[in-house]
């Protein structure tokens, strides 16, 4: 199992370097885990099994606390009573406490968590800290996640099928059922436990109504009882309408008492069936979903009523703000996709329910390659946050390409949206510090598949791994991350480790630079599958995905003085900065700004010549992937090497195919040659 994809990082490759061997020499052979819960004895197995496959060593588990050295697995509060060693010192969410403590002679290892779900993320974590030969021998080391909602989406379909899926069928449904085997399913939440997430929404956010009904959710019960080893709490995304639907209402106003009294009656069927459910996830009113606005209802009426039924159980719902019209009136000059979620939720601030949090996209269209941070993130003092990150790479190349996000998603964390005069980084907000709220969090649409890579790319898996990472400590770097990865899935070689954290490193920027310049979003299909280039397919049509791209210039004019007023829903000095052609960044200038091809970059380029310059760069860099694997052959498995040099061969041949159709169009339509005589020359 070690070489394959499915055990993607949690490999505990067999450890051979003498000098890491003779440090973990001294590690104890026992074990005992003084909490009784199902997830600390998933914690203790979990131990035993990477000691065994990285050391081959089995531990002994024993029930009570040996005379000997031992790793000892337990809450905090319990551990307290027999170690004064972690008398002082706190712990709290699902975080834990790794420390050698010397008691009666003996070195224990204990791995303490705030939780049962703490004793297990303690667990990961020193198994990775020795598959990453780390010295263990003195720990003392607390962690506590950043914030409480750290949640994976997938859109699967009952069907089987995913939507914007690109690693096959669904590892939990098949032609309108749960899968009967599951085993896939289990071993999903042991990866996403092992980086700290503990929720799973499961359906599509298009919710087909027939996932409430009673059969379903009997069926739904077993994959909620596959995660709960591992922490990993089961939502639901629901269909707004269901009452009609599932059970022939003749309403679903969310003001009708009998719609309420619906909701009702499901949350409590479904916490008989599955006690630790987690909650609704709702997409309503947006691309043909139904919703409260049928009954001239607002979104937190419809959320509210879904909360209280949940609230007894303990259960939220994340009601997502992605609403917007999609037939908008593209002859409009003030019309704008990009303004709908602060239009329509701004307004509602502080009518939502403690247990409602909005789920709001990081960019304010729909994960383009480069976007803006969603002004509403920063709009919003009384309403819990959750940010919406794509793992699966819809618009990012579909895992067919080399797109790692984490630096897309760190630089999101750490703007500063100036929501109050104190720093208000991103990753402040949802973590709940700046406005003191109860819940917040992030989560990340996975849309992992059959496959037996998951993801399909094996390095896309980085993706994965760094958003549990991201959601647990904002603060970590991309390099960190991608370092950590990349030992974890293909081992400590030093030649490796950097080469693949080089490449990851560099692949948003090559990605965004044959693809779409400056912001103006990625230049694809934007109609069907959101793949390839598409340049014109943006444009005359409803869904404002829009770049105005046409004979004397290029870019979205979203300013206050003379375009749709979109900056005017950032906080000074944000928004100065965005009004400003002297003050915008070049990367956002065609998202904020409708100029002409001629106009001069703070680059000291034109804009035309900009686009030629960054799509050859960008296919060229492109190929230059290709060059820097091939310097790991024989380093990496012959497996995987092949698999990934296939893909990068592909991805640099599909990076010219942009190039080329880009820069063609921008020829022909500008009517400006390219400086250096590439461009329509091929
Ligand atoms: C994108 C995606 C859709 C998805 C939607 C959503 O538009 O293409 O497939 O349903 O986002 O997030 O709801």
């Amino acid at each position: 199992l070690a070489e394959t994809g499915e055990a993607a990082w949690l490999r505990y490759a067999p450890i051979k370097d003498p000098h890491a061997l003779k440090q973990y020499a001294s590690l104890p052979q026992t074990a005992v885990s003084l909490d009784h819960s199902l997830i600390a004895s998933s914690a203790e197995k979990e131990l035993t099994r990477g000691i065994q496959s990285m050391l081959a060593r089995t531990l002994r588990e024993v029930p009570k606390l040996p005379n000997e050295n031992a790793f000892v697995l337990g809450t905090v509060t319990d551990l307290r009573s027999r170690f004064s060693e972690l008398q002082s010192g706190q712990v709290t969410g699902d975080g834990f406490w790794l420390k050698t403590v010397h008691h009666r002679g003996h070195a224990y290892t204990v791995i303490a968590g705030a939780d049962e779900s703490g004793i297990l993320y303690g667990t990961f974590a020193l198994l990775s800290r020795v598959a990453q030969l780390q010295d263990v021998s003195n720990l003392d080391d607390r962690e506590t996640p950043a914030e409480p909602i750290r949640w994976v989406d997938q859109w699967d379909n009952l069907n089987g099928s995913i939507e914007r899926g690109y690693a096959g069928r669904s590892i939990f449904f098949d032609n309108g059922h749960v899968r009967a085997d599951l085993t896939r399913v289990n071993e999903y939440a042991r990866l996403l436990a092992s980086v700290g997430i503990n929720g799973c929404n499961v359906n599509n956010v298009n919710a087909a109504p027939d996932v409430l009904s009673d059969a379903s959710l009997k069926e739904l019960a077993r994959i909620a009882d596959a995660f709960r080893p591992w922490g990993v709490r089961m939502a639901l995304s629901v269909n707004i309408a269901s009452p009609q639907t599932v059970d022939k209402l003749d309403t679903f106003d969310p003001l009708d008492p009998r719609v309420q009294a619906w909701w009702s009656s499901k949350a409590d069927e479904i916490y008989r069936l599955i006690p630790d459910f987690a909650g609704f996830t709702v997409k309503a009113d947006s691309e043909g979903q139904l919703g409260p606005s049928s009954y001239g209802r607002t979104p937190a009426d419809a959320a509210n009523v879904l909360a209280r039924a949940l609230k007894a159980h303990g259960g939220v719902v994340l009601y997502r703000a992605f609403v917007y019209n999609h037939h908008l009136d593209w002859r409009d000059p003030k019309a704008d996709r990009a303004r709908a979620a602060y239009d329509i939720f701004h307004p509602l601030d502080g009518k939502f329910d403690d247990n409602v949090v909005l789920q709001i996209k990081h960019g304010p269209i729909d994960f383009q390659a480069r976007e803006p941070v969603s002004p509403l993130l920063g709009g919003l003092e009384h309403t819990n946050e959750a940010m919406e990150v794509q793992i699966t790479q819809e618009y990012t190349g579909q895992q067919r390409h080399l797109c790692f996000l984490i630096p897309m998603w760190k630089e999101v964390l750490d703007f500063d949206l100036h929501a109050k005069p104190a720093p208000t980084p991103v990753k402040d907000i949802l973590a709940g510090k700046v406005f003191q709220r109860p819940l917040g969090g992030i989560v990340g649409v996975a849309n992992v598949g059959l496959d037996a890579n998951w993801l399909e790319h094996p390095l896309a898996m980085a993706n994965l791994y760094g958003f549990g990472r991201l959601a647990w400590d904002p603060d970590l770097s991309p390099q960190t991350i991608a370092e950590e990865w990349t030992r974890l899935t293909f081992g400590n070689d030093p030649l490796v480790v950097q080469t693949i954290t080089a490449m990851q490193l560099a692949s948003w920027h090559i990605y965004e630079s044959y693809t779409g310049p400056l912001g103006a979003g990625t230049m694809t299909d934007i109609i069907g599958v959101h793949y390839g280039p598409g340049i014109e397919s943006s444009e005359r049509n409803g869904w404002g995905q829009w770049h105005r791209a046409d004979h004397d210039g290029i870019g979205m004019d979203r300013t206050v003085a003379t375009g749709t007023g979109y900056i005017g829903q950032y906080h000074e000095p944000v928004a100065a900065m965005y009004e400003s052609l002297a003050s915008c960044p070049d990367n956002l200038l065609l998202f904020m700004h409708h100029v002409s091809y001629t106009y001069k970059l703070h680059s000291g380029k034109t804009v035309i010549q900009h686009i030629y310059d960054s799509h050859y760069e960008g296919a060229e860099a492109a190929a230059h992937l290709i060059t820097q694997w091939k310097t790991l052959q024989g380093r990496v498995d012959d497996e995987r090497y092949k698999d990934v040099l296939q893909r990068l061969i592909y991805q640099a041949g599909h990076a010219i195919v942009w190039r080329d159709a880009i820069c063609e169009w921008f020829l022909k339509t500008s009517g400006i040659p390219d400086e250096k005589g590439r461009a329509g020359h091929h």
